[in-house]
C-alpha cells in the first residue's frame, strides 16, 4: 500500500507543478509538446486474411477484407502501451476468430510512451484526433457511429470516452476496461461517462491503483469486487506494481468474445460491494436462491442493462465460471 501512495502522490506533485501552479508559458510548452505526439496517432484495419493490419489514411482507397455491412470493433491501449499489446491482441484476435467485425486498433504510442501525467492529459486531445479519423473512415465506408463499438484500456477507455464525446453520444457503445484512476476525479470532463455513446459499460478490475472506483458506465461490473490483487495476481502485482490486476480487465472480456455466457454476475449495491460483500452473493452459491438481476458480463452484457454487478473468476484462463457456478 505504501508503494501505491508514493506513486499516486509523486505523479500529483509533478502534476501541481506543471499544470496548476505552473507559469503559463509552461502550461503552453506542455500543450505544444503534448499536440507535438499527435502527428503519429494512426488508425490500423485487421483482418484475418492479412498478414499484418494496415494503417488506414484519410486518401486510401477502402482497406482489402473490409465488410461495410459487417460492424465495426475499435481497440484502444492505454499508458506504455502500441497497436500490439497485450491489451489489445487477445480482444483484436477473439473478434477476428469469430469472422464477426471489422476490427480497427489504434496506436497514440508516442503520446503513451512519456510520463503519466502527461499521457493523462492528452486523453482528451488523442480523443479529438481519432474521432476524426475515424469520421473521415465512417463517412466514406458509409458506416453508421451507431454501429461501432469502441473499447479501451486504462487511459484508452477515457481516450474512447473523448471519441464519443466527440461523435455527440452517436456511437452505438463504448466497454471502458479497467479505466484509469491516477489523476482521474469523479467529474473530470475528459473522464469516460455514460453520455459517450448509446451505451456504456465499464470493468474494474485494478480499484484503488491503477484503475478506479468511480462508476463510468450505465453498468459497471466489479469482477472479485474490482480491487488488486484479482484471483492469481497475488505475487505479481507485488512484482508488477499491480499492473496483473490492471490487465486483467482486457483478458476477461477477451475470454466473453469467445465464451459470451462465461461471466454471470449479480446485481450489487455499491456500498455493498465495498462493504458487505455477502449480501451479494446468492444464499448457498445457488443462483436459484437470489431474486437480483442477473445478466452477463463481456461481449453479451445486454444494452438496455444498468447498475452496479458483482461476480468472482477463477486464477488464470478460462477465467469465467459458466452461466451455472457462481462461485
Ligand atoms: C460481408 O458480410 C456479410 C454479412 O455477414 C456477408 O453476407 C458477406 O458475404 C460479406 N462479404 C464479403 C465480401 O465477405
Ligand atoms: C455509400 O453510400 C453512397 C450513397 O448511398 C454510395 O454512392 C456509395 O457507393 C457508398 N459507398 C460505399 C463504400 O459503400
Ligand atoms: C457534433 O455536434 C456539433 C455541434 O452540433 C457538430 O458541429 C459536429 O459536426 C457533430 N459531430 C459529429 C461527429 O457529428
Ligand atoms: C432488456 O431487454 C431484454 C430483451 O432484449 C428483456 O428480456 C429484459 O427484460 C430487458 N431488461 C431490462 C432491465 O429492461
Amino acid at each position: 500500500m505504501t508503494r501505491v501512495w508514493c506513486l499516486v502522490v509523486l505523479s500529483c506533485s509533478v502534476i501541481m507543478v506543471t499544470r496548476a501552479d505552473a507559469p503559463r508559458y509552461h502550461q503552453e510548452l506542455i500543450r505544444t509538446l503534448q499536440t507535438g505526439k499527435l502527428e503519429t496517432v494512426g488508425i490500423y484495419f485487421s483482418s484475418p486474411f492479412l498478414k499484418k493490419e494496415t494503417r488506414i489514411h484519410p486518401e486510401d482507397p477502402l482497406p482489402h477484407g473490409f465488410n461495410s455491412s459487417l460492424p465495426v470493433k475499435v481497440v484502444i491501449h492505454g499508458w506504455m502501451g502500441n497497436k500490439n499489446h497485450i491489451t489489445i491482441d487477445p480482444v483484436k484476435n477473439a473478434y477476428l476468430a469469430q469472422l464477426c467485425c471489422n476490427v480497427i486498433t489504434v496506436n497514440w504510442e508516442d503520446g503513451a510512451m512519456q510520463n503519466y501525467d502527461l499521457s493523462r492529459y492528452m486523453v482528451d486531445i488523442v480523443g479529438q484526433k481519432v474521432g476524426e479519423l475515424l469520421h473521415n473512415f465512417f463517412t466514406r465506408t458509409n458506416i453508421s457511429s451507431g454501429d461501432v463499438h469502441i473499447l479501451g484500456h486504462s487511459l484508452g477507455a477515457h481516450i474512447a470516452g473523448n471519441i464519443g464525446k466527440y461523435f455527440n453520444g452517436t456511437i452505438g457503445r463504448i466497454t471502458a476496461l479497467d479505466p484509469a484512476g491516477p489523476l482521474f476525479k469523479l467529474k473530470s470532463t475528459d473522464a469516460c461517462s455514460s453520455k459517450d455513446a448509446i451505451f456504456v459499460d465499464a470493468i474494474h478490475t485494478d480499484v484503488g491503483i491503477l484503475g478506479e472506483k468511480t462508476r463510468r458506465g450505465h453498468v459497471d461490473f466489479y469482477p472479485n469486487r474490482g480491487f488488486p490483487p484479482q484471483p492469481g495476481c497475488y505475487l505479481l502485482d507485488i512484482l508488477t506494481f499491480s499492473t496483473c490486476s490492471h490487465l486483467r480487465a482486457p483478458l476477461l472480456y477477451a475470454e466473453s468474445i469467445l465464451l459470451p455466457e462465461q461471466f454471470l454476475s449479480v446485481e450489487c449495491e455499491i456500498s455493498e460491494l465495498f462493504t458487505s460483500i455477502r449480501k451479494c452473493r446468492p444464499k448457498n452459491n445457488l443462483i436459484s436462491t437470489t431474486k437480483r438481476q442477473m445478466i452477463f458480463m463481456g461481449e453479451a452484457t445486454p444494452k438496455n442493462a444498468t447498475g452496479v454487478f458483482y461476480l468472482e473468476t477463477n486464477n488464470a484462463a478460462p477465467y469465467g465460471k459458466g452461466k451455472h457456478l457462481f462461485v
